[in-house]
């Protein structure tokens, strides 16, 4: 399988968190912990080649030049496991709007199933950053990309924690001009297409509802 486009993030205290997330020893408040701050060195890294413009600025001793953002950041996160991203990314971006996608993955099909979708206004000329935890078989992802792009987004990446080779190979497939970003990419999918190794259902996890 050839697989395009995805940047792991590789970082120790990345690891590490990942280990805490993949351990069933882990409890939901530990879990949520972990999943804040893997998410600070992710939105660091995603946010690495991210353009700037210059700005004057006035320092108590003298003008000098600094530097903003040059294009709105706009967070979608995937409901629901999606939203334990959210903070940590808001955390380094506080300006970021923040737009709601809800899909969930039917267990027997393994199709995602679309129930609610809130946006700000001109995703067309944002950098859009897609957040789910999980890129199992990929349908949720590719269906979440869709909805943008019918909606006018234009610059999209996706970022996730773990992903299988099946699921970024379908975005792929489905979206070529989508980045992935990932702090690891797993071995395979079970039959009911769960990750291997994994961490389980991340939503079930962050949220206690096991
Ligand atoms: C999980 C995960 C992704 C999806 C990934 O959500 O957060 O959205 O599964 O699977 P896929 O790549 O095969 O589509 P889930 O459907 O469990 O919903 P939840 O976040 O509400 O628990
Ligand atoms: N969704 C999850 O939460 N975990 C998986 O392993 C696959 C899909």
């Amino acid at each position: 399988m050839k697989l395009k486009n995805l940047i792991l993030v590789d970082h120790p205290l990345a690891q590490r968190d990942l280990t805490i997330l993949r351990d069933k020893k882990t409890t939901s408040l530990e879990f949520r912990n972990s999943i804040r701050r893997i998410s600070s060195v992710l939105i660091t890294a995603v946010s690495k080649n991210f353009e700037v413009k210059k700005v004057k600025v006035d320092t108590p001793l003298e003008k000098t030049t600094g530097y903003e953002l040059k294009h709105q950041i706009v967070i979608v996160p995937v409901l629901r496991a999606g939203l334990s991203l959210v903070e940590s990314f808001l955390e380094m971006i506080p300006d970021a709007k923040v737009g709601h996608i809800g899909i969930y993955r039917n267990e027997e099909t393994l199709q995602p199933v679309d129930y609610y979708l809130k946006l700000p206004r001109n995703i067309g000329v944002a950098k859009v950053l897609i957040i789910d935890p999980m890129l199992a078989t990929g349908g949720s992802a590719s269906a979440a990309i869709q909805f943008l792009k019918d909606r006018g987004a234009k610059d999209i990446t996706l970022v996730c924690l773990l992903a299988a080779p099946e699921g970024v190979s379908t975005v792929n497939k489905n979206h070529k001009d989508v980045k992935i970003y990932s702090i690891a990419l797993d071995r395979e999918l079970n039959f009911r297409g769960y990750i291997l190794p994994g961490l389980g259902d991340a939503g079930d996890r962050t949220f206690g509802t096991i």
